[in-house]
C-alpha cells in the first residue's frame, strides 16, 4: 500500500497535462468519485494500527498535490480559453470614461451670471408655474391691458390666474417683495410662451433678468453697467441704446451692440447695419416699486432682460433654436471641450 502511494506521488512530480481535456481525464482518474484516492483512503483499512497515521499523512499528501494540480492547470486553460475566445488584448490600456459635456445653454447663463458677479449680484431664481399677480398685475400689466398679449401665454387654470411665466420678469417680483435695497440681482430662468414653433422660436427658452435697486439709481448706471457687460461678454467696443416700450419699466430701451460689418458672419447677423440687438432694459416703473413695497420716493433701479438661447444660437453659429432642446447627442458631444 505505502509503495503504491508513494509510486503515485513519484509520478505527479513531472506530469505534465496538456489541455482541458488531459485535465477533465486527470481529474477522473485521482479526485473523482471512482478515483484513485478513494482507493487509497479506503485501503487504510488494510494499514496495521500502529502504520495507520504514517499512510494517513501520505495520502493526505498525495490529495493535497493532485488538487493542486488540478487548480492550476485549471486557472491556466481558462484564462487561455477567455483571451482566445473574447479576443482580450490584456496590454492594452483602459477604454476612457465617457464624460458628459455642458449644455450650450448652460455655459452661456454661466458666462453671464459671472459676468455679473463679478459687480456684486447675486443670482436668484424663482418657480416656473406662476399666478396672473407676479407675471403680469404687479408688473404694471393692468387686467385687459393689451400690452398682455404681446406675451402669449400658456394659462394652466381655467380662471387663468395659474400660468407658466412668460418672462423672468416674475423673479423681480419675488425679490423687491423679500429683499430690502440696496438690491443687485441676476435671475436666469426658462420660460414659456404659446408660440409657433420654428427654426427661430420655441414655445419655451431661457431668459436673464437683472435687476438693481438702490438711492439715486440714474439711467447713466443703467448705460455703464450694460457698456461693462458688452465688453465683457462680446468684445464690444460700443452700444446703442433704442427707445422701447415694457409696461414695467420707464422709460424703456433696446440695447444694440457694434458688432460691425467687416466680417461676412457679422454683415449678416446684423442684417448688413453692422448693430446687433442683444436685451431689453430700463428704469423700474414707480408703480411697480410700489406694488412690491419698495417706496419709489426713496429709491430707483433699473432692470434689464436677455434670451440665452439667442446669445448661444449667436455665439456658437447653431442655426436651429430647436437643436437646443433635442437632446442629440451629435450636437451636444460638439461642446465637450468648453467649460
Ligand atoms: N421681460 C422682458 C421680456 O421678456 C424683458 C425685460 C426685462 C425688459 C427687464 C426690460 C426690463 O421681453
Amino acid at each position: 500500500m505505502f509503495e503504491k502511494v508513494k509510486a503515485e506521488i513519484e509520478l505527479l512530480n513531472d506530469i505534465q497535462i496538456a489541455d482541458k481535456e488531459a485535465l477533465e481525464k486527470f481529474r477522473i482518474e485521482y479526485i473523482g468519485t471512482k478515483g484513485k484516492l478513494k482507493d487509497f483512503f479506503g485501503g487504510i483499512k488494510e494499514v496495521p494500527n500502529e502504520q495507520k497515521k504514517e499512510y494517513g499523512l501520505l495520502v493526505n499528501g498525495l490529495k493535497q498535490k493532485t488538487e493542486n494540480i488540478y487548480e492550476q492547470y485549471k486557472t491556466q486553460f481558462e484564462t487561455v480559453t477567455i483571451s482566445a475566445g473574447n479576443n482580450l488584448d490584456l496590454s492594452k490600456s483602459a477604454d476612457p470614461l465617457p464624460l458628459g459635456s455642458r449644455h450650450p445653454i448652460q455655459l452661456v447663463k454661466k458666462e453671464i451670471v459671472e459676468i455679473f458677479t463679478r459687480i456684486g449680484y447675486v443670482m436668484e431664481e424663482g418657480p416656473e408655474i406662476e399666478d396672473d399677480w407676479h407675471n403680469f398685475t404687479a408688473l404694471n400689466f393692468p387686467p385687459d391691458h393689451p400690452a398682455r398679449d404681446m406675451q402669449d401665454t400658456y394659462f394652466i387654470s381655467e380662471d387663468k390666474n395659474a400660468l407658466l411665466r412668460t418672462h423672468t420678469s416674475t423673479v423681480q417680483v419675488r425679490v423687491m417683495q423679500n429683499q430690502k435695497p440696496p438690491i443687485r440681482s441676476i435671475m436666469p430662468g426658462r420660460v414659456f410662451r404659446n408660440e409657433t414653433i420654428s427654426a427661430r422660436s420655441h414655445c419655451f427658452f431661457h431668459q436673464i433678468e437683472g435687476l438693481y435697486i438702490d438711492k439715486g439709481v440714474s439711467f447713466a448706471d443703467l448705460k455703464q453697467t450694460l457698456l461693462y457687460f458688452a465688453k465683457e461678454m462680446f468684445g464690444a467696443t460700443k452700444i446703442r441704446l433704442r427707445p422701447s416700450y415694457f409696461p414695467f419699466t420707464e422709460p424703456s430701451a433696446e440695447m444694440d451692440i457694434w458688432k460691425g460689418t467687416e466680417t461676412e458672419a457679422d454683415y449678416r447677423i446684423t442684417k448688413g447695419t453692422g448693430w446687433l440687438e442683444v436685451l431689453g432694459c430700463g428704469m423700474v416703473d414707480p408703480n411697480v416699486l410700489k406694488n412690491c413695497g419698495i417706496d419709489p420716493e426713496e429709491y430707483s433701479g433699473f432692470a434689464f432682460g436677455m434670451g440665452v438661447d439667442r446669445m448661444a444660437l449667436l455665439k456658437y453659429q447653431i442655426p436651429d433654436i430647436r437643436l437646443l432642446s433635442e437632446n442629440d447627442v451629435r450636437f451636444l458631444k460638439q461642446f465637450e471641450a468648453a467649460i
